[in-house]
């Protein structure tokens, strides 16, 4: 079977296209025929040896793919041969809050990924996909939307008439933004380009800001929404957008912190968090059970992801590149 292995400690020449022997699945696991992964900014810091401790030489990349399972170990009862699948992206969280364990199994960095023809997984760590989905779509969940569905619907409890802060046009927030208006909450969305801005617009964006043009998008946020604020800030920037999130906030809301785009650490306002009691809330993608919670939702109001661009297998190493330029809106895919 073809796959891809990050053969060098860092950079995108790690990555590497090579051979293996088809895997068989043993008891309690399936094999799955992956049919398309997509990427997430997280396989870029993996990739460059900057996501936490660089992983072994040999590493199969990507945490979110989509395939058919076409054969299952002994004792398998949570899928059928044929059924169409995604895994999970902590191959050990179920349910629950994370732990350090669960934390230790994410595919694509503490586990091999999915980057590859056929992969075996334990059938405890796949979900069912949304039927109306195709397996590029399917694909995309597994991260960036699990992560949009924890921080707004698990966490922040998102409402009708909230007003939600969504920053940038990435994978988690065009996820964010499509469960934001899935409750009936108003989205005011940030983008570094008009282009990006008017596909936000289209799914459904009630305010859109150029934050190249309105770079203090913090006062924008309070002119928008009267001098209130927001409810939820869905923060993707990290440390160089954490103080205008604060600022963006309402008294009493939240800041769904989820991203490191500008960086892994900085100043902490503590004054300004404490005085308006603002909810700074760690997210960490999610569980098995919120994937299927989320599912359910996605195929009740058939859905569906925003996909800016997909490239085939071989083309892997251009698909990273295209995803490192951050011209794309939402997801970029691999297909097989
Ligand atoms: N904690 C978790 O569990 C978790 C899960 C998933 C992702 N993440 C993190 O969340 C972040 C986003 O991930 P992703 O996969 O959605 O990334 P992505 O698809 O690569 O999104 C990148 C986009 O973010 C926007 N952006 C960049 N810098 C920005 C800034 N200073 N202010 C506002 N927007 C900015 C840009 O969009 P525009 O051109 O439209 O501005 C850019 O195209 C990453 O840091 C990732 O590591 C964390």
């Amino acid at each position: 079977m073809k796959q891809y292995e990050l053969q060098h400690r860092s950079g995108l020449d790690s990555l590497t296209r090579v051979e293996r022997a088809d895997p068989r699945p043993g008891p309690g696991q399936v094999l799955i025929a992956v049919k398309a992964c997509s990427l997430n900014f997280r396989d870029l810091l993996v990739a460059r040896g900057a996501y936490g401790a660089p992983p072994p030489l040999g590493r199969v990349p990507l945490s979110d793919g989509a395939g058919e399972v076409i054969e299952i170990g002994a004792g398998v009862t949570r899928v059928k041969v044929g059924e169409r699948v995604a895994g999970i992206f902590m191959q050990g969280w179920i349910a629950g809050d994370v732990t350090a364990e669960v934390a230790g199994t994410a595919l694509g960095g503490a586990v091999d990924g999915m980057l590859s023809q056929y992969v075996v997984l334990s059938e405890q760590g796949v979900v069912k996909v949304p039927a109306h989905l195709s397996y590029v779509e399917a694909a995309a969940l597994p991260c960036a939307a699990v992560t949009a569905w924890n921080a707004l619907v698990r966490h922040a409890r998102v409402k009708a008439g909230d007003v939600v802060v969504l920053q940038g046009t990435g994978g988690v927030s065009l996820f964010a933004l499509q469960f934001a208006r899935m409750h009936g909450a108003r989205c005011i969305i940030t983008s570094s380009s008009d282009e990006k801005l008017e596909i936000a617009r289209r799914m459904g964006a009630d305010e859109t800001i150029h934050y190249g043009r309105e770079p203090d998008w913090d006062r924008a946020v309070m002119a928008r929404t009267d001098g209130r604020g927001a409810d939820v800030v869905v923060e993707v920037g990290g440390a160089g957008t954490l103080e205008k999130s604060f600022n963006a906030v309402r008294p009493g809301g939240s800041v769904q912190l989820i991203g490191v785009l500008t960086g892994v650490a900085g100043p902490i306002p503590t004054a300004a968090i404490l005085r308006r009691s603002i909810t700074v809330q760690g997210i960490y993608v999610g569980s098995r059970e919120m994937f299927e919670e989320m599912n359910r939702a996605i195929e009740l109001h058939a859905m569906k992801p925003h996909i800016d661009r997909s490239f085939d297998f071989e083309q892997a190493r251009v698909a990273y590149e295209h995803l490192a330029g951050a011209s794309h809106a939402g997801k970029v895919a691999i297909t097989f």
